[in-house]
């Protein structure tokens, strides 16, 4: 019998949600790439570990210029990642090992490879005209704005056959959707419908942040005082030069897609919807809030324990007061200590805290219980159950993320954390493809904690994160109300306390003995 204790909280409250990045999870076709087929025969592994949920990163039909962030076709699938066919058929199988599917929506920008962006790009006067932000140049040609674009360079491109620019946020590949047109709204919204009507449980809402609607009149944005080039080298890229809240992040006609969406959602059964936003400086936690008012999202994910660079025992108390402090006596937070878009944390972590290398194992787990304990609910990444560790030595001519080609050598980019998972040491490129050659080198170093070695093993970080997970799932004060007390501790130390009505839980972090304990109070 289960000993399951919740029973009020919606289950995305209290969820442990695994990303899979599937480019990097499985490959059943041997072509070097991971797709659905492959997650779908890894499914019992996770659902093995406990979690509540499964979140892939997009597989939409993409040029893959930035890895399916650029999505030409939302409903259809890359033929690299499958067909219909094995969607339905991994969805099933989620569903009936226990587990919840969320999918990844990218609804501020699409491919320049989209229908939409083929049309739209042709004339001035064309019926999908208005579906991007298209501006005249300055009086001189210049770009209408000094917005810069987070991968470098600027937000703006030329296209010569309308004399006008397009904004892209990210990568010129990568226009930004005018959602202040309602057809662009209501598009976006039968995507939602189309998915939902497919069975999945929620969206990863990505970047939603940089929605941009009522843009007009365009102005530039201030510099950031705060800015300085440092040796980080995340500040290779001038994007924070800037701040960009006044105008061209965040405008407050977001939250238009934001309520819309939510209707959309309200209509189905117990779906989820989760935007990652971020905001200048320390306004993150003011922006979720924003999104996550009565009628828009249910949850942000917090990018707070992201840190590029990882963050001191201090860092990572102060970052969790701050969200808590919003957010306490609600599940509209996740946390996260890992993603595609960051170092892993193992790696971070442990040269931020000087942590030994023999201990990183105990490092790992102590952190995953950490995250797993807050309020609200928590992504945990491919890999950081098994404590993987990024490797720093993928070659330029090996790299593929278009961030780090362009910042290269002095900034790595993505792809240390995006390397393929390996399964068994014995097996060719760790069981993770027999192609000759995988899209990203499989890290020689991960095979010693290749995934089905480690689930075999009583101590591994797989199997005390499962009991962990089991056994948190028998405490009220975890499972019944997402309420936390003040944080403190020494400065090694984070205790807080898990209050329900049943149990009040003391919860104890020990940066020197990397031990975790709970005591009920
Ligand atoms: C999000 C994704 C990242 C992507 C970007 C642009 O931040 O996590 O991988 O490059 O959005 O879509
Ligand atoms: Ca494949």
């Amino acid at each position: 019998m289960s000993n399951d204790v919740s029973k009020d909280l919606k289950w995305w409250e209290t969820a442990t949600i695994y990303q899979v990045y599937p480019r990097s999870y499985q490959d059943s076709n041997d072509d070097g790439i991971g797709d659905l087929k492959g997650i779908t025969s890894r499914l019992e592994y996770i659902a093995g570990l406990g979690v509540d949920a499964v979140w892939i990163s997009p597989f939409f039909k993409s040029p893959q210029k930035d890895f399916g962030y650029d999505v030409a076709d939302y409903c259809d699938i890359n033929p690299e990642y499958g067909t219909f066919a094995d969607f339905d058929a991994l969805i099933a199988k989620a569903h009936a090992l226990g587990l919840r599917l969320m999918i990844d929506i990218v609804p501020a920008h699409c491919s320049d490879q989209h229908v939409w962006f083929q049309e739209s790009r042709q004339s001035r006067d064309n019926p999908k005209a208005d579906w991007f932000h298209w501006v005249d140049p300055k009086p001189d040609g210049s770009a209408p704005t000094n917005w810069l674009s987070f991968f470098g360079g600027r937000a703006w491109s030329w296209e010569p056959r309308r004399q006008q620019y397009y904004l892209h946020n990210f990568l010129p590949s990568q226009p930004n959707l005018n959602h202040a047109n309602e057809a662009v709204r209501e598009a976006m919204m039968d995507v939602a419908r189309f998915w939902f009507d497919r069975g999945v449980d929620g969206f990863r809402l990505d970047a939603v942040h940089t929605i941009n609607g009522d843009c007009a009149p365009f102005e530039d944005n201030p510099v950031n005082p705060d800015f300085e080039v440092g040796p980080l080298p995340q500040d290779q890229q001038p994007f924070f030069r800037q701040l960009h809240d006044a105008a061209q992040l965040n405008q407050p006609s977001i939250q238009k897609f934001s309520e819309a969406i939510r209707q959309v959602a309200d209509t189905y059964d117990d779906r989820f919807l989760m935007g990652e936003v971020d905001g200048d400086n320390d306004d993150a936690v003011k922006v979720s809030q924003t999104f996550t008012q009565a009628g828009r999202l249910h949850a942000t994910y917090n990018f707070d324990l992201l840190e590029w660079d990882g963050l001191t025992v201090d860092g990572m108390k102060q970052a969790i007061s701050h969200a808590v402090d919003a957010f306490n006596g609600t599940g509209r937070l996740s946390f996260a200590f890992s993603n595609h878009d960051v170092p892993r944390s193992a790696t971070r972590q442990l040269a931020r805290l000087s942590v030994s290398e023999a201990d990183q194992q105990a490092l790992q787990l102590l952190l995953l219980k950490l995250e797993i304990s807050l309020i609200g609910s928590t992504c945990i990444y491919q890999g950081e159950e098994l404590a993987l560790q990024d490797i720093d030595d993928i070659p330029l001519d090996r790299m593929q993320d278009p961030w780090g080609i362009e910042f290269a050598p002095a900034f790595a980019g993505r792809d240390t954390c995006r390397t393929p998972m390996v399964w068994e040491k014995a097996q060719p490129n760790g069981g993770f493809s027999n192609a000759n050659d995988t899209w990203l080198p499989v890290a020689e170093r991960h095979l010693e904690r290749a995934a089905l070695d480690e689930v075999k093993r009583p101590e591994s970080i797989y199997n005390k994160l499962a009991e962990f997970l089991r056994w948190r799932k028998s405490q009220p004060a975890m499972m019944q109300a997402n309420q936390m007390g003040p944080i403190s501790g020494g400065p090694r130390e984070i205790i807080f306390e898990r209050i329900s009505e049943a149990q009040t839980l003391r919860c104890c972090f020990d940066f020197d003995t990397l031990t975790a304990s709970f005591e009920e109070i």
